[in-house]
């Protein structure tokens, strides 16, 4: 047995409210598979989210509902292999929770058991109640998802802004209310105004995590395809990218077709 020291502590649920109060702000990013998952790992992110946005980046669906659980629980079952440090959470996806508290515990208890994932992620506030209370009293970690829901696109009919009238901000502030008095340990508040996400951030003592959700979230989200610039026609005002790896890895690619079609490649060097 190796006797070396872990070099990393864990990230917890516990540590997220922590760095709350002490006042630095969570980092959080997405990761899908094996492969991801490690370069975010290493990258110190705190919390790792396998989100159904999935079904849009990984399966080139239009939306997020198409994915499944099993699909979900094969996501999260590559990334739990390659994580050491971050705290793992596991979207639900549409279909799996909101209509039947029972269903929603048994969808939770799949995710956990056959991913070995730390927590699980649901859309919306009290319309998922009774789930997110059943879910949260088998000892399984729950983390909200209020503002812009895109399990509820249909409903919605557009991905713009939420909540910028009194009324929807109103009740956005009781959901948060509510999912933090219920026990969830954090909730992500999507495509909100800054000075909304401000006040829910103040009200609440469990941390926020903002995607186009402004500057005063305790923590910010982003997908990692965006972010690298996998996806470069998607181009919200919200969204920094850090690099263009579609330009980058396009002409890696171009460059191994010349490469292989003027016989370049391989070389002496490059065979047995
Ligand atoms: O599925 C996802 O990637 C998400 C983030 C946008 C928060 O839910």
């Amino acid at each position: 047995m190796s006797t070396a020291k872990k070099e990393y502590k864990r990230v917890t649920v516990k540590s997220l409210v922590d760095m709350k109060s002490n006042g630095e702000k969570i980092s959080m990013l997405t990761a899908y598979d094996y492969s991801m998952a490690k370069i975010v790992d290493a990258a110190k992110v705190d919390v790792i989210l396998v989100g159904d946005s999935a079904s849009n980046v990984m399966a080139g669906h239009e939306t997020t509902l198409p994915i499944t659980l099993d699909q979900m629980i094969y996501h999260a079952s590559s990334v739990i292999r390659a994580v050491e440090r971050a705290l793992v959470v596991v979207d639900l996806p549409f279909g799996s929770y909101r209509s039947d508290p029972k269903e929603a515990l048994r969808s939770a208890i799949r995710i956990m058991k056959e991913s070995g994932a730390h927590a699980v992620k649901v859309e919306g506030g009290m319309e998922i109640k009774e789930s997110v209370k059943r879910i949260l009293a088998a000892g399984i970690p729950v983390m909200g998802h209020l503002g812009l829901t895109p399990q509820s696109i249909y409903k919605f009919g557009t991905y713009t802004v939420r909540a910028k009238e009194e009324e929807e901000a109103q009740k956005l502030m009781e959901d948060a209310d509510m999912l933090e008095k219920l026990g969830c340990f954090s909730v992500v508040l999507e495509k909100i105004p800054a000075t909304l996400t401000k006040k829910v951030s103040e009200q609440l003592t469990i941390p926020t995590i903002g995607i186009g959700g402004g500057k005063y979230a305790d923590g910010q989200v982003l997908v990692v395809h965006d972010l690298t610039g996998m996806t470069h026609e998607f181009n919200p005002r919200f969204l920094r990218r850090y690099m263009n790896l579609y330009e980058e890895m396009g002409n890696a690619i171009s460059n191994y077709v010349k490469d292989v079609k003027s016989m370049d490649f391989p070389n002496e060097e490059e065979q047995y």
